[in-house]
């Protein structure tokens, strides 16, 4: 499996495939790759011929020092397990910090329409912003055809669309499944950080969102709401940080259920020093 850490080595290379007339998915990744990630490079192989796995923690979208730096950084298991879904069709790009920033490790400022107030965007400043410098650099790079994200950052998925669609960069953005460990808890490269303790606990947040979801039925968004920060308030281990109940297509919280809408219930919890997202489709 070929591994590109220049961006100009990986431009060149991508220009004679393309010259070939091959169809190019890309899957970004921070690395510390899981079976949710395999999931989204499987569903990429199956549309294109060449998929490229970034695998790069980007300081910008962290405004936590300390998760960066203890954020997994497994490049060689990374590579080792990309090769038992392809060995031939998938291109790693991991670059370093200074490849993609060039000595100026700063964020480009977005508007994506009031998407990146909302859940996330009030508790992680910049970090949407980091999220589009990123991925307009990698688009710009790569010039992927087809790009894949899952949907557990639900929020990112709806600002990469939205990013794409405002700066008018050729490539489509396609959401996929949250993958699930067998408990329920949604797969993330944080879930090997938790302590024995937490990620015990930590299958508690799916199952708040499905019976979340099936209160969502009969009650209000505000009643659904205070249900669930009673369920967190006296919980020994996991501490709610905020739980919504949101048009999928603003992000915004619902006031009053509209029959022609879809929503979606968003939470994010601490376990421990650890953070935990996750999101539900109501309807
Ligand atoms: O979802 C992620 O892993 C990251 O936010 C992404 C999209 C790779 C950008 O760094």
């Amino acid at each position: 499996m070929k591994v590109y850490t220049e961006k100009n080595k990986i431009i060149d290379a991508i220009a004679e495939l393309k010259s070939q007339k091959l169809s190019i998915g890309m899957v970004p990744t921070m690395g510390a790759l899981h079976q949710g990630h395999l999931q989204l490079v499987i569903k990429a192989l199956e549309d294109n011929e060449v998929v490229v796995v970034s695998v790069f923690v980007n300081p910008t979208q962290f405004d936590n020092k300390d998760d960066l730096e203890k954020y997994p950084r497994t490049l060689d298991d990374d590579v080792e397990l990309l090769k038992t879904v392809s060995k031939d069709a998938i291109i790693v790009y991991a670059p370093s910090v200074d490849d993609i920033y060039e000595g100026n490790t700063v964020s480009e400022t977005f508007d994506f329409d009031g998407l990146e107030f909302e859940m996330e965007g009030r508790f992680r400043h910049g970090h949407f912003d980091g999220v589009g410098t990123i991925v307009k650099r990698f688009f710009d790079i790569v010039k992927p055809h087809n790009a894949y994200f899952g949907e557990k950052d639900f929020q990112q998925l709806q600002i990469i669309k939205k990013l794409v669609e405002k700066q008018h960069i050729p490539v489509n953005v396609i959401g996929c499944k949250i993958h699930r460990e067998t408990s329920g808890l949604a797969m993330s490269s944080r879930n090997t950080r938790l302590k024995p303790e937490h990620k015990l606990a930590a299958p508690f947040i799916y199952k708040i969102l499905k019976t979340a979801k099936t209160h969502f039925g009969t009650k209000s968004a505000n009643k659904v709401t205070e249900w669930v920060e009673n369920q967190f308030k006296n919980h020994d281990v996991l501490e709610l940080e905020y739980f919504s109940i949101a048009d999928t297509g603003t992000l915004k919280p619902v006031k009053r259920k509209s029959n022609n809408k879809t929503y979606r219930a968003f939470i994010a919890v601490y376990a421990g020093d650890i953070r935990l997202i996750d999101n539900i489709a109501l309807n």
